[in-house]
């Protein structure tokens, strides 16, 4: 009865296939340049500060096979302090191709890092001028660069001076919604020799809440001649073409839809490619990645690991019966035996539903 085991999926939504308009089309069909880089994706995963490290990144890879990957961000005050690069900045050579992202307010230690980032083996270099934590922009770096427009280009020109990868920018809209000053911050960056924008839709003041603002990253592509990727509020496959149709932009960077998810990269890249949609991951398969995550974080981090394990397994669990509950209880392992454990009988669990399903369906 093959036909029961096809129907077997009910918590996987139908695919259906979205359509493409004839230009997003066209530009599909051509590789994306940054600079000198050709890269064979238009589908971005974010630096995600606590999430995107050498662990999450190999999972993001294993469905993305082609997309830039990020690392956290990394200041590029440390950097020029530590006698050892951190641990946030190691890249393994399969990843490839991968960004370094580094944030800073002084140009002379952004150059230092970036040529240190270069020789850790990263594609292209990415400046941090979006983030909105306080910890960061008083001390000048992050979103706080939307205010100082001239410091924000004079990094831009000495990091593309002091090495030979593209140089990147991402950002906000602006300060706050009475200070948009996208347009011309955009400009002079472009003027600067960044390489790429990638534009997250919302100002500074909105942190991650409201939507993002897609038509202001429409705007912004319209008066760009480098590439730009869009940002913000993208969780599916039918946010990232309707990001794409109503920005026009180049690309699209998933961010918070990747908690939890690491496949969702893949999966808009994989339709992007052949127009073919992917089954989203069962509950199940789901469950076998958190366990796999925990593993390497183990193997990576140790009991740091473990700790930072607490809040990826939670995001795992989503979309089943009793998924609350092992997000309660999965929020608390010390241990990695204990953690596996807990997995383990949730996915049991879900083997049996799937039995009880298909004898039901079957009767
Ligand atoms: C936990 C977390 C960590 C983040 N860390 C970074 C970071 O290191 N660098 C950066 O440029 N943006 C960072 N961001 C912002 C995201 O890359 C992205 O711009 C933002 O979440 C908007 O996209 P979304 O609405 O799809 O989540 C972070 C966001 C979150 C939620």
């Amino acid at each position: 009865m093959n036909y029961l085991l096809q129907d077997l999926t009910p918590d996987r939504p139908t695919p259906v296939k979205p359509r493409l308009s004839p230009s997003l089309k066209q530009k599909l069909s051509i590789p994306l340049k940054i600079g000198d880089l050709t890269l064979n994706s238009r589908v971005f995963q974010s630096p995600l500060s606590g999430v995107t490290d050498l662990v999450f990144r190999r999972l993001v890879r294993r469905y993305a096979p082609d997309s830039m990957l990020y690392t956290e961000m990394v200041s590029a005050t440390e950097i020029h302090h530590l006698s050892q690069l951190p641990q946030v900045m190691e890249i393994d050579p399969q990843e490839q191709p991968i960004s370094i992202q580094l944030f800073d307010c002084r140009p002379d230690f952004m150059a230092e890092a970036a040529q240190k980032a270069v020789a850790e083996g990263a594609k292209t270099i990415d400046i941090n001028m979006g983030c909105p934590v306080n910890k960061i922009t008083k001390k000048g770096g992050g979103s706080s660069l939307l205010r100082q427009p001239k410091v924000a280009q004079a990094i831009v020109e000495t990091v593309v001076n002091a090495v030979q990868v593209p140089v990147t920018v991402k950002t906000r809209l602006g300060w706050d919604e009475n200070e948009i000053s996208i347009l011309e911050f955009a400009q002079g960056l472009q003027d600067a020799g960044a390489a790429m924008l990638t534009l997250h839709g919302r100002t500074r003041s909105q942190g991650y809440t409201g939507t993002a603002n897609w038509d202001w990253i429409r705007r912004v592509k319209e008066v760009l001649s480098i590439p730009v990727i869009a940002n913000g509020d993208i969780f599916s496959l039918e946010d990232a073409i309707n990001c794409l149709e109503i920005t026009g932009a180049d690309g699209v960077m998933c961010s918070r839809g990747t908690l939890g998810y690491p496949a969702l990269v893949g999966e808009i890249d994989h339709f992007l490619k052949t127009g073919n949609v992917l089954t989203s991951m069962s509950p199940e398969q789901s469950l076998e990645c958190a366990k796999e995550h925990l593993r390497q974080l183990w193997e990576y981090k140790g009991q740091r690991g473990i700790y930072q394990s607490r809040k990826h397994l939670a995001w795992y669990c989503k979309g089943f019966a009793g998924a609350s509950t092992l997000r309660d209880q999965v929020s608390q392992i010390s241990t990695v035996t204990e953690g596996i454990e807990l997995l383990d009988r949730a996915i049991a669990d879900q083997q049996v539903n799937k039995v009880e399903k298909r004898e039901k369906v079957s009767v």
